[in-house]
């Protein structure tokens, strides 16, 4: 197999987006644009990543996670020719050179995959577009084969009738590239090198010149501003929805959904609108979510029920629990099966075995909650000290009163029962009921005081 080089162009300003963050750093589905590029083009398993920065200096590198790319400084930024010849001296020998845009996310896998079949031929991605201003035209000549590219404002008003546009990724036979590179030049309207020109180049060398279209019109489009930032994540989430769909998944409303990350769906899953997916998050058969859930790496097991306005992150949860509405449940914690968590309770790095509830207004913070354990409104784990965290251990079958503090390090034997309002110190025996409460009374003739006149 020839080397594969993928150089990704990501040197831009992106003035247009008005903002202090280099723009291939702006998400698309939570995640960096230049992060998609890099991870479709790593599936393509390249012997080299070689990605041209400019703006926003080290801030561009320092971005990006799991990755083996190579960065190179391009300084100043001269064109697009001139941002791939900074890479020239990573490049293999041989093999072929594909070129990406840090600003062009969405381009997929099998696109790129039709691109590499010809390691001798110069290979063009276009499209035709119903309205191509602004873009680089493929000029053919009558027999159809690509003579150059012409930029809009080099492009004579016969030129600008052209649809077909250059979408910018091409590839090409790396030792050609070279040669290209260093002869192009920046006599043109916008005074860059223009990468394009290595077109008529390979014409006159009497390179072949092969054009391949995207799979979709989306995969090719770049991001200049907010607008456009905003119309291809709804593009994509779009997409993204169709597919789980396809798998069989009921969504209320397909375009009331966001994927920031991966949802994986069993069958007969149900999700409602407005939820938010970030993450990996995985749900099994028969999980319904309600609305306006927003859940982060979670893997919720099969029949589980989460009612609305819930707030799940990192956490495990098993078959058959109900959740919500208002639930928060943190980091770390692990919910066995059978298990209620009700409105307004927070639970944070807990485990809860099987069939216990905690159905209203609580906190549970580093807790080990046993089977069958049923947790009253308002009861709160004091875990923190202001310096040091405690565990509370809740043994299996124990009955904890409302609005109970249970003051960790503490543990509620298995059986136990403790009385509404009591604020807990020591561990309390297995079986038995306890409480801490102040002695009820009553003032007998008391007088309510009334406004003096
Ligand atoms: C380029 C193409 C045009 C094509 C269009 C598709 C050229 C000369 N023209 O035009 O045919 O239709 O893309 O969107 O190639 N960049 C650098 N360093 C530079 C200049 C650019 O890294 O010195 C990066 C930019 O960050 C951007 C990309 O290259 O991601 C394209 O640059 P841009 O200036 O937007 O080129 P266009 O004029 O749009
Ligand atoms: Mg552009």
């Amino acid at each position: 197999m020839a080397k594969l080089n993928i150089v990704i162009l990501a040197a831009g300003k992106g003035t247009r987006m008005y903002s202090d963050k280099p723009k291939v750093l702006h998400h698309i589905a939570g995640k960096a644009m230049l992060q998609h590029v890099v991870d479709t083009a790593s599936s393509l398993n390249p012997d080299k990543i070689i990605v041209v920065y400019g703006h926003g200096g080290e801030s561009v590198p320092n971005a990006l996670a799991n990755h083996s790319a190579t960065f190179v400084l391009q300084e100043p930024q001269l064109g697009t020719g001139h941002a791939v010849k900074q890479a020239l001296p990573q490049l293999d020998e041989d093999g072929i050179t594909l070129v990406l845009y840090g600003d062009v996310p969405l381009i997929q896998q099998d696109t790129l995959t039709k691109l590499l079949n010809d390691e001798n031929a110069l290979t063009l991605l276009t499209q035709n577009l119903d309205n191509p201003k602004g873009y680089g035209r493929i000029v053919r000549d009558k027999a159809g084969k690509v003579t150059s590219i012409v930029e809009e404002k080099d492009a004579s008003p016969v030129q600008r009738e052209i649809q077909e546009i250059n979408t910018g990724i091409l590839a090409a036979p790396t030792k050609y590239m070279r040669v290209w590179l260093k002869n192009l030049s920046s006599e043109n309207a916008q005074r860059e090198y223009y990468l394009t020109d290595i077109v008529a180049m390979a014409v006159k060398q009497g390179v072949k010149i092969n054009s391949e279209q995207p799979g979709y019109e989306w995969e090719v489009i770049g991001i200049n501003n907010k607008s456009q930032q905003a119309d291809l994540e709804r593009t994509w989430q779009r997409e993204l929805a169709s597919r789980l769909l396809q798998q069989g998944v009921t969504l209320a409303d397909p375009a009331r959904l966001d994927i920031r990350g991966e949802l994986i769906c069993g069958r007969d899953v149900e999700i409602d609108v407005g939820c938010i997916f970030e993450g990996k998050v995985q749900l099994s058969n028969n999980v319904k979510v309600g609305a306006y859930n927003v859940i982060k790496n979670a893997n919720i097991a099969a029949n589980t029920n989460i009612a609305p306005y819930s707030h799940i992150d990192n956490v495990e949860i098993g078959d058959g629990c109900q959740i919500g509405p208002f639930a928060r449940i943190r980091p770390g914690t692990k919910l066995q099966n059978d298990v209620h968590i009700g409105n307004f309770v927070e639970i944070k790095n807990s485990d809860i075995a099987k069939g216990s509830k905690a159905n209203h207004l609580s906190y549970i913070g580093d807790a080990t909650i046993g089977s069958r354990v049923n947790i009253g409104a308002g009861t709160i784990t004091c875990n923190y000290d202001g310096a040091n965290k405690f565990r509370t251990v809740i043994e299996d079958d124990a009955f904890i009163g409302s609005d109970t503090q249970l003051v960790a390090p503490v543990t509620i034997g298995r059986g136990a029962t403790i009385g509404a309002g009591s604020t807990i110190t020591k561990d309390t025996p297995a079986g038995e009921l306890t409480l801490s409460r102040s002695k009820q009374i009553s003032v007998t003739g008391w007088i309510r005081p009334t406004k003096k006149k």
